[in-house]
């Protein structure tokens, strides 16, 4: 044979591994790069987001929120990073259910810096992974930090219609939401446990719009009245209020604040979010709605009363998280570029 042609052989068979890879039995595995690029590919993720961070916390929120929406849609394949294109006008970042997602351009900076260390090796659906957990380390001080298993491709397939189908509504009664976690394989707790990443983030007020006229049991009248309703009715049409009551301009807040956990400041990863839900100061119906079955309201206290066990039970929810698959059959590659199928 000659060399051109072995050459060509292996080529062909690399690409055939690379890119027809079927992910049924699918393994994961911690420090899957470190074989595989002579830069640390952990430390390139953790320092981009340590950057982009310290520049602005907020988007911390967002790519926690990027591992959900990635991993409930067709399992954790980045198909959410996927623009629009001639042939896919609708892809998953296109449904209503993913209003307000961000952080994309944070993914494509981390992208660009891999590519240039160690080119078409990283996946996008890893770079979520382990973004969402630097995040997590980030915005609790590092109370919250675990190590991500890796190895996982990117879809060739994004479906606004998927999203649609597959991601919970802020307005479910709680069976909803345990029925819609169930379908992943996710117990209450587990739902009770990941709804608590709210304790950090924003939402626009179409999410919340229910919320202005809840009745009295279901939200505290002050923080319906006085600071969603306010909010909402001013400045442009669709505005941002924070998740997290904390996190509210203290003016608005007057003297709710008495009802506050105290917190080292805004943006923090912490389990705040369930002391609220007890005072009914929590933002969507579907935070609410946790403390409205028994199944879910003894984990509520559960993880109101020892913020460590939230801390430890969170990083494992997110590791289970990380781990949904595509739907058996799939193919996948490793792109080039997050936003676009090679
Ligand atoms: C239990 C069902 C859930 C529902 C119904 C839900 C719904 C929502 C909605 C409506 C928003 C606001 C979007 C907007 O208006 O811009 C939001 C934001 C957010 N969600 Fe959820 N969510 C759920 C579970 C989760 C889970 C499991 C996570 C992560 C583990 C998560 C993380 C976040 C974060 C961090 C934000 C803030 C994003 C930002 O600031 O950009 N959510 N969620
Ligand atoms: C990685 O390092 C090895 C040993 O120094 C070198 O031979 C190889 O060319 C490097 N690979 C890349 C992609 O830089
Ligand atoms: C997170 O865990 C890693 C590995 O155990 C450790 O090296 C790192 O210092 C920890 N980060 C924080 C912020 O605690
Ligand atoms: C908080 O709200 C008050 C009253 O609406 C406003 O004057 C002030 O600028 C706001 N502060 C911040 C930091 O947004
Ligand atoms: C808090 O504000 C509400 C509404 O303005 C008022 O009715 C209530 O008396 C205040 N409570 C305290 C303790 O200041
Ligand atoms: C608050 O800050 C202090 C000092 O910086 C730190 O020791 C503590 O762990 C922080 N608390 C939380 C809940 O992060
Ligand atoms: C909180 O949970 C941690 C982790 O499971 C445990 O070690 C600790 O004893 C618990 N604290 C209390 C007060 O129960």
């Amino acid at each position: 044979m000659k060399v051109s042609s072995v050459l060509l052989v292996l080529f062909a068979f690399q690409a055939a591994v690379a890119v027809v890879r079927s992910t049924a039995p699918c393994t994961l595995t911690v420090g899957y790069y470190n074989d595989k690029c002579n830069r640390s590919v952990e430390g390139i993720v953790r320092d981009t987001v340590k950057a982009a961070l310290n520049a602005d916390s907020t988007i911390g929120a967002a790519l926690i929120r990027l591992l959900f929406h990635d991993c409930f849609v067709r399992g954790c394949d980045a198909s959410v990073l996927l623009d629009p294109t001639y042939s896919n006008p609708y892809p998953e970042k296109t449904s209503g259910a993913n209003i307000g997602l961000r952080g994309f351009d944070v993914i494509d900076t981390i992208k660009a810096k891999l590519e240039a260390a160690c080119p078409n090796t990283v996946s996008c659906a890893d770079i979520v992974a382990f973004a969402a957990r630097d995040a997590s380390v980030y915005l609790s001080n590092g109370g919250i930090n675990f190590t991500v298993p890796a190895g996982r491709l990117d879809s060739v397939v994004s479906l606004s219609a998927d999203a649609e189908s597959n991601l919970p509504g802020s307005t479910f009664e709680v069976s909803k939401l345990i029925s819609n976690f169930a379908v992943k394989g996710f117990t209450p707790e587990e739902l009770v446990i990941l709804s608590g990443a709210h304790s950090v983030g924003r939402a626009h007020c179409s999410s919340f719009h229910d919320r202005l006229s809840a009745p009295l049991g279901e939200i505290n009248p002050y923080f319906r009245d006085n600071v969603l309703r306010k909010d909402c009715g001013a400045g442009p049409a669709d505005p941002m209020v924070e998740n997290n009551i904390r996190d509210q301009n203290a003016t608005t807040l007057g003297n709710l604040t008495g009802y506050v956990v105290p917190a080292n400041g805004s943006d923090l990863l912490d389990n705040s979010y369930y002391h609220n839900n007890l005072n009914n100061l929590v933002l969507f119906h579907s935070d609410w709605a946790l403390i409205d079955s028994s199944a879910t309201l003894k984990h509520v206290h559960e993880y109101a009363d020892n913020g460590t066990l939230w801390n430890l039970d969170f990083a494992d929810a997110l590791v289970k998280l990380s781990k949904l698959t595509m739907p058996p059959g799939s193919t996948g590659e490793i792109r080039k570029m997050c936003r676009a199928t090679n």
